[in-house]
């Protein structure tokens, strides 16, 4: 568990709003995701699959997108919830791919709050998550 931050208010509600939303016929696999960005704003996405399977979008990548488009660029937090199906003990972490979508626009100590429908069950800092990260330091470096 991460010693960081408390999750900010209204971020896991965004989260559990949004869950309802996702699109997920194939998994029957619902996920939603907030994130808190340096605007002060919480920007949200569920997941959406697609017939031709590997078209599907996490829900972390729905945020993001949306946090982007509005113009913020950094992720002060950011809170995942899933679950409420089969895999009811299981944690809803990010996949790999969002890890890195997440390193992007976030720091080593960034908290990445992980949720179920009744609420926080655990907390990680982004370094926990992904360790040894490539970002885009590596690229500043470069020059
Ligand atoms: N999924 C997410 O949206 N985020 C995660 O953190 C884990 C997995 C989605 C992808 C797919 O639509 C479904 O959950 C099952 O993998």
């Amino acid at each position: 568990m991460s010693k960081n931050d408390e999750m900010a208010a209204g971020l896991f509600e965004a989260a559990l709003s949004v869950q309802q939303n996702a699109h997920a016929p194939y998994s029957n696999f619902k996920v939603g995701a907030a994130v808190l960005a340096d605007d002060g704003e919480i920007y949200i996405g569920c997941n959406v699959e697609n017939a031709a399977y590997p078209e599907g979008l996490c829900a972390e990548a729905g945020a993001i997108a949306m946090m982007v488009a509005n113009g913020a660029h950094t992720i002060k937090q950011i809170c995942i919830v899933g679950g409420g199906g089969k895999a009811e003990d299981d944690l809803v972490t990010p996949c790999g791919g969002c890890r890195q979508k997440i390193r992007e626009f976030a720091m080593a100590e960034t908290p990445v709050f992980i949720c179920g429908p009744q609420g926080l069950r655990a907390s990680f800092s982004l370094d926990e998550l992904l360790p040894h990260s490539f970002g885009p330091d590596n690229l500043e470096n470069n020059k």
